[in-house]
């Protein structure tokens, strides 16, 4: 593909994932084709409902109830399907790679159920199906675990894999908020499927597990055969008498190799409160997965909505553009012949800590709050601590200032004739 050359896609279904990418390619995409040298165009969009207001207005021309307009639509070279469920996507899909479209979809039932006989008809073909963002919404895992890790022999995986329950577990525990009510929640804010039956019972969990695991330990594997438990039966009592025991409570999905097989399953668990994946809330994801290579590696990240699986579906069609013209991924992108001069500290900012050895006598404090003061340094937090030898350690952080300004302020501090030299400075994060 030559530089400013555009890619017709055509799209299967317009809802929450669908909207975020027919965002990015309407706000974002002249950024996208200086990144990649790829201008994507949406050319025809597949809906239920013609009427529906959408997140973004496409010509009257591009939306259509027909699936052939798209399918069969000799100028689009990728269809991406975002509509859900198994049918009509199974055989949409298929009909687009028999007419020589490559696939993109964010579809985990689909991929779990479907997912080899579908990348066989691809490859039939001579095209491909890519399905980053049906695992994990933005976070890159199929990409990690196909190429990056393709050298390692993967031992164990455990993660939370659904933003829906673990946005609904999170808002449980940490206000005590009723699970319709959070449910309720987790549906507007779009990370819940059209029927979260899937979500809460820990069938969306099984579908991912059986994908990642598949690709983890290379192997085919189906969602009916292994354990699969939801979140119905977790209560506001369970979560609190869990964290009286210094528990929190996740949907968890686990796969491990043991001496004797390969173990899976889904299921609610007591976390301890020190474990990373106590600290993973409302709709985000994480998967430790174990590499014989690389040891232990986390991923994490949002799991669901919008704007980051749409983030993983656009990733997706630029794989699928390059991968069709022969374009390889390696080597530096053109935008980095662009030089550009870091900023200099006068436009950066942030907190410091600060701790001063000082004379202990009278307006010395006096002092050191004015010597920031004339500076615009604003002191957030103060500890003074004596010490022997008539002198008292002074602990400091300040609020943002700008760093400039700090190390200016800073000099005259250490002018003053009651602090000693070598004062301990460090910039506070956040
Ligand atoms: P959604 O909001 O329900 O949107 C589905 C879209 O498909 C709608 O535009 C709908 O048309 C269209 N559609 C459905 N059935 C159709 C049919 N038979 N004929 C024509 N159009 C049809 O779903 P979503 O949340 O965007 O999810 C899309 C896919 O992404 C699913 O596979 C989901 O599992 C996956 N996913 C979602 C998220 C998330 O956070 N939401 C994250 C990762 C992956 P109308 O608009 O006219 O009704
Ligand atoms: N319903 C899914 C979830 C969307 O809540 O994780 C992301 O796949």
């Amino acid at each position: 593909m030559s530089r400013g050359e555009t890619v017709n896609i055509g799209m299967l279904g317009m809802g929450t994932v669908g909207g975020g990418v027919a965002e990015i390619i309407e706000r974002s995409g002249e950024a996208l084709a200086d990144k990649t040298g790829i201008g994507i165009e949406l050319r025809r969009v597949l809906v239920r409902d013609l009427s529906r207001s959408r997140a973004v207005s496409l010509p009257p021309q591009t939306l259509t109830t027909d699936p052939d307009a798209v399918i069969k639509d000799p100028s689009i070279d990728i269809v991406v399907e975002l509509m859900g469920g198994i049918e009509p996507a199974r055989t949409l899909i298929s009909a687009a790679l028999q007419e020589k479209k490559s696939v993109v979809t964010a579809n985990k039932d689909l991929m779990a159920r479907h997912g080899r006989e579908l990348s066989r008809l691809a490859h039939r073909h001579g095209r491909e199906i890519y399905y980053e963002a049906s695992v994990g919404g933005g976070i890159p895992l199929i990409r990690p675990l196909r190429r990056c890790l393709v050298a390692n022999q993967i031992e164990r995986m455990v993660g939370i894999i659904n933003g829906t329950t673990n946005y609904i577990l999170t808002r449980m525990s940490l206000e005590g908020m009723d699970f319709e009510d959070a449910l309720k929640k987790a549906r507007d804010l779009g990370f819940a499927e059209a029927d979260p039956t899937n979500d809460l019972e820990g069938m969306d969990a099984a579908y991912k597990l059986t994908i990642l695991a598949g690709l983890a330990f290379n192997c085919a594997l189906s969602p009916d055969d292994f354990s699969i438990e939801g979140i119905s039966g977790v209560t506001g009592a369970d979560i609190f008498y869990a964290r009286e025991l210094g528990y929190t409570i996740k949907l968890l999905a686990t796969a491990g190799q043991k001496p004797a097989g390969l173990a899976l399953g889904v299921y609610p668990a007591l976390v301890p409160l020190s474990h990373p994946l106590a600290t993973v809330h409302d709709e985000f994801n994480a998967i430790f997965i174990t590499g014989d290579l690389t040891g232990d590696l986390m991923f994490y990240g949002r799991g669901a909505g919008a704007r980051p699986t749409a983030g993983a579906v656009v990733a997706d069609i630029v794989e699928a553009v390059c991968s069709l013209r022969g374009i390889g991924g390696a080597g530096l992108p053109p935008g980095m012949e662009r030089k550009i001069t870091p900023l200099p500290p006068a436009a950066l900012s942030s907190r410091f800590y600060v701790r001063l050895l000082a004379g202990d006598r009278p307006g010395v404090f006096g002092t050191l709050a004015t010597a920031f003061g004339e500076e615009g340094v604003s002191l957030d937090m103060i500890i003074q601590k004596r010490k022997a030898n008539g002198t008292a350690e002074i602990v400091l952080v300040t609020h943002d200032v700008n760093e400039e300004r700090f190390y200016r302020s800073l000099e005259k501090v250490i002018q003053l004739p009651a602090i000693e030299p070598g004062p301990g400075v460090f910039r506070v994060l956040g």
